[in-house]
């Protein structure tokens, strides 16, 4: 008793120590073989949920990548993006990056859905976007690699977070950069990442000032003023990556080079003299380097976790709303 009493001190004081400094770190929380015993088929339930999905539809997978994302930058991976609002609570899902472009929430539902038949209350819905975001980039052709897990799912969401820590697409390198590090991620993991712009569609309202800017001088960024003009149209999309929108490949590098980049912030990461353009060159022209970063990139920004939602985190029955 004793001891057991000792172990929890010191989880406690461990805890509280790297709170202090969350979200620049991540503990060793997490593990692979997590589920092993309270629900050994859950990687494959997510799995064939996600094959389905896509084979509805495509894009899917880009959704389901994005929604990740957005859940990792705010609170850490506890998915919190995926609370939805009610009268006594506020999610994220009406901040300004998420509103009206966040999307593929039911497809978390469903696999949730089916996961809650076969092992009730085992699997985080944070896990489960984890996992469905790695199945997400095979399905588009990218690699593998192993997610750790044991995510807890958080009681609360952060809308403040959520319209502060996920940048827009009209920032400049050096806030790109500062908002990753305050994650505890690299400029290595913001050129990585920001290679999953390989796959999805952009809004107009994302693309406007890129391509009626003075740097845009692709002959592809006038065609598109067709589709997305000064004014209106504003929910219009285009694909992030026009040479191969549904593959996870490097041509996003290469369309950055070529000074092709859809958005500002993509195009930002050339920025004459910039260690990050020297990346942008390197994945351009290494394929198989741009997939193993991704994948390494893709585990650290998995990783980031509150600790707090440890102690305090539950595993919800249904993902949009706490238990
Ligand atoms: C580096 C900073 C980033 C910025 C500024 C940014 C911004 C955006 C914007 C504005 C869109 C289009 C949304 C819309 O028009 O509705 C978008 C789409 C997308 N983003 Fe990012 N993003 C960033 C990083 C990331 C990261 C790290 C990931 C995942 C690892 C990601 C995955 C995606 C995907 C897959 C889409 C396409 C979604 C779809 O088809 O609906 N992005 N991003």
């Amino acid at each position: 008793m004793a001891k057991a009493t000792f172990a929890r001190v010191l989880l406690v004081v461990a805890l509280s120590m790297s709170i202090s400094i969350w979200p620049a770190c991540s503990l060793n929380l997490l593990s692979l073989d997590y589920y092993e015993k309270s629900c050994p088929m859950a990687l494959s339930i997510i799995k064939s949920g996600m094959e389905a999905a896509v084979a509805r539809e495509v894009r899917n997978a880009a959704l389901v990548l994005r929604l990740h994302f957005h859940d990792c930058f705010v609170q850490g991976c506890d998915g919190s993006v995926l609370l939805d609002d009610t009268p006594t609570f506020t999610g994220e899902k009406t901040a300004s990056p998420n509103i009206n472009s966040l999307r593929g929430f039911e497809i978390i539902d469903d696999i949730k859905e089916q996961l809650e038949k076969v092992c009730p209350g085992a699997v985080s819905c944070a896990d489960i976007l984890t996992v469905a975001a790695r199945d997400a980039v095979i399905l588009n052709g990218g690699p593998y690699w192993h997610v750790p897990l044991g995510r807890k799912d958080s009681r609360t969401a952060s809308l403040v977070e959520a319209n502060t820590n996920i940048p827009t697409p009209n920032s400049t390198l050096a806030v790109l950069i500062r908002k990753f590090l305050f994650q505890g991620l690299t400029p290595i993991d913001l050129v990585a990442l920001s290679g999953a712009h390989t796959i999805g569609q952009a809004r107009c309202t994302n693309f406007r000032d890129r391509i009626y800017g003075s740097d845009a001088k692709d002959t592809r960024f006038s065609l598109l003023k067709a589709s997305c003009p000064l004014s209106g149209g504003d929910n219009n999309i285009s694909p992030l990556d026009f040479v191969s929108p549904t593959v996870v490949d490097n041509a996003y590098y290469k369309n950055l080079v070529n000074e092709r980049g859809l958005l500002i912030s993509d195009q930002e990461l050339t920025r004459f003299g910039s260690v990050t353009s020297a990346l942008v060159k390197h994945y351009a022209d290494d394929p198989l380097a741009f997939w193993n970063q991704f994948s390494d990139s893709m585990v650290s920004m998995g990783n980031i976790v509150n600790p707090l939602t440890f102690l305090t985190g539950e595993v919800r029955k249904n993902c949009r709303r706490v238990n």
